[in-house]
């Protein structure tokens, strides 16, 4: 990044874990952030926080990616204030743990709006303006589910599969440019997630999980490094690689064992 010129950031989901520590790691780069949630109160909390320690300029907005007509009208809104995105970072996502036939499909379609649909129109609005300064880049998160099907989380998996495809394609085509496109793919995370996806119910299959610092910055690293792909966690990457070698029932019984709810 150059220092004298700071990125203007536009991160997705800032209001609460991984996206919150996304935010502080631009910050901490010079950035001017752009911080879009839901939650008004959370994003403004974080903005002063970070004005305070960073002295960076932070703009709030709340949005919901939920609505299909929310991409454009943050986008006309942008551009109204005369604000140019060189980074987006597509990190507002949620999941829904249960069997498919247990979680209400207007659930799932409002999944696949967040998750998908607004990830990648986001993406077509912003992306050619960053062509056409050969200047910032995507970072979107997905996740190591991304990777393998999952029983019991079926439609978030398959959401997190768009997402790293999506990206691995972009990053070939726009390859020899400056841009930098990326795709984090975090294992399970300390945030709200879990709350979200499961309520009041639980695993009783619990693995240790990384906390949203730690995948922020080791995302953040892997994106200033150009990485296209950037698995957080040893034991998630020797997971992906053996991934390669299994047979593809194997994967898919285990997930599905993991993924229980009581
Ligand atoms: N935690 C994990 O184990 C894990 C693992 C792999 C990947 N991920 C991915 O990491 C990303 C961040 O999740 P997290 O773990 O940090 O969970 P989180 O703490 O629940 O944060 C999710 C963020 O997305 C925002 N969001 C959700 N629905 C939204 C909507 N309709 N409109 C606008 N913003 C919305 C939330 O803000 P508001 O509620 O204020 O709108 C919040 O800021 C997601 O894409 C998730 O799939 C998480």
């Amino acid at each position: 990044m150059n220092r004298d010129r700071p990125e203007t950031v536009l991160i997705t989901g800032a209001s609460s874990g991984i996206g919150l520590e996304l935010a502080r790691c631009f910050a901490a780069d010079g950035c001017r952030l752009i911080l879009l949630a839901r939650s008004t109160a959370a994003l403004e909390a974080l903005a002063d926080s970070l004005r305070q320690q960073h002295a960076v300029e932070v703009i709030v907005l709340t949005f919901d990616l939920a609505q299909p007509a929310s991409p454009q009208a943050i986008f006309t809104e942008l551009q109204t204030r005369n604000l140019t995105v060189d980074v987006l970072v597509n990190n507002a996502g949620f999941g829904a743990n249960a069997p498919f036939t247990e979680i209400p499909v207007a659930r799932e379609l409002e999944m696949v709006q967040v998750n998908i649909s607004a990830l990648m129109e986001l993406t077509a609005l912003f992306l050619p303006g960053m062509i056409a300064r050969n200047r910032g880049g995507i970072f979107n998160v997905g996740s190591v589910a991304g990777f393998q099907p999952g029983p019991g989380m079926a439609v978030y998996f398959a959401s997190k599969a768009f997402v790293l495809s999506f990206t691995e394609a972009l990053a070939e085509e726009l390859r020899g440019t400056n841009l930098t496109i990326s795709v984090l793919c975090p294992g399970p995370t300390e945030s709200n997630f879990g709350a979200v996806a499961r309520g009041a119910r639980q695993r009783p299959n619990q693995v240790k999980k990384m906390t949203s610092k730690m995948v922020a910055e080791s995302g953040h690293r892997g994106y200033r490094r150009g990485k296209i792909i950037v698995i957080t966690g040893l034991g998630n990457r020797m997971m992906v690689f053996a991934l390669r070698w299994l047979p593809r029932w194997l994967p898919r019984r285990i997930v599905g064992f993991y993924n229980r709810v009581q």
